[in-house]
């Protein structure tokens, strides 16, 4: 091919691929039940210490894969999981999953002593400066209101004391905050 024919072939395969809608070049329809074995069917996992996807922010669930992916974030199930999957396809599920409705988990409000230790956490960590006034996130921000409350406590365990390396802002925040303040924001958290 003359170098001429080639450059033309290359600038018509770019066109090409840049006038086909996003998803027609990705099929995550064969990842799905995978997903579902563990994050749920109607979006309530199947274990305590799974966290909620469903309806958790794009960009957020996007990073997380990547960070699995990349081992940034370490979890045996998600680590392999995720070092299969391509960046399209990483983008694919975010926005799906981003796009289904919140699950009620039906967790019981906290209790008015866990209130009370979670609220002045609140205010001395700043969480609502990122996670809102209402703990809902927004875009690379998780939700953390409704979550799952095993899942967060765990995972509020691991960042303060940096097992789950791939915020260490998170860290340095909770690390300000007493180990018992982590049982009182993840059930407080978990009633919201
Ligand atoms: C074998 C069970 C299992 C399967 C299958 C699974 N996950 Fe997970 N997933 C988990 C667990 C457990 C965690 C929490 C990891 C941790 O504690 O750090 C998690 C965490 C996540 C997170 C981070 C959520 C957060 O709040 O930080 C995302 C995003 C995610 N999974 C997406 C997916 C997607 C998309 C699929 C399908 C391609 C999938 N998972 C399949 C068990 C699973
Ligand atoms: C400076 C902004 C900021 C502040 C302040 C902050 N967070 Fe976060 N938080 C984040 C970001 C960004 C992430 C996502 C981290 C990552 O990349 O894994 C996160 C992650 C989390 C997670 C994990 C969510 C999940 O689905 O795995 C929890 C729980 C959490 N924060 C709780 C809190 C609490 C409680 C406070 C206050 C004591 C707080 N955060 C303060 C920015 C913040």
């Amino acid at each position: 091919m003359t170098r001429l024919a080639y450059l033309f072939a290359a600038a018509f395969g770019l066109a090409m691929a840049l006038a086909a809608p996003a998803t027609a070049q990705v099929n995550i329809d064969d990842k799905l039940p995978l997903c579902s074995a563990c994050h749920g069917e109607n979006g309530v996992p199947t274990e305590k210490n799974i966290p909620v996807i469903w309806g958790q922010h794009q960009g957020y669930i996007y990073f997380m894969l990547r960070d699995f992916k990349l081992g940034q974030r370490q979890n045996d199930a998600m680590t392999e999981i995720a070092k299969d999957l391509s960046r399209d396809e990483m983008m694919a599920l975010a926005e799906y999953f981003s796009k289904k409705p919140w699950p009620n988990l039906n967790q019981p409000r906290a209790s008015a002593e866990d209130t009370k230790r979670a609220e002045s956490a609140i205010v001395s960590g700043q969480c609502g400066a990122c996670h809102g006034e209402q703990g809902m996130g927004d875009s690379v921000q998780p939700r953390i209101a409704g979550q799952q409350r095993d899942y967060l406590l765990l995972t509020l365990t691991e960042f303060r004391s940096r097992k789950r390396t791939n915020n260490p802002w998170m860290s340095d925040i909770l690390g300000t905050l007493a180990p018992e303040d982590m049982d009182a924001l993840a059930n407080y958290m978990a009633g919201r």
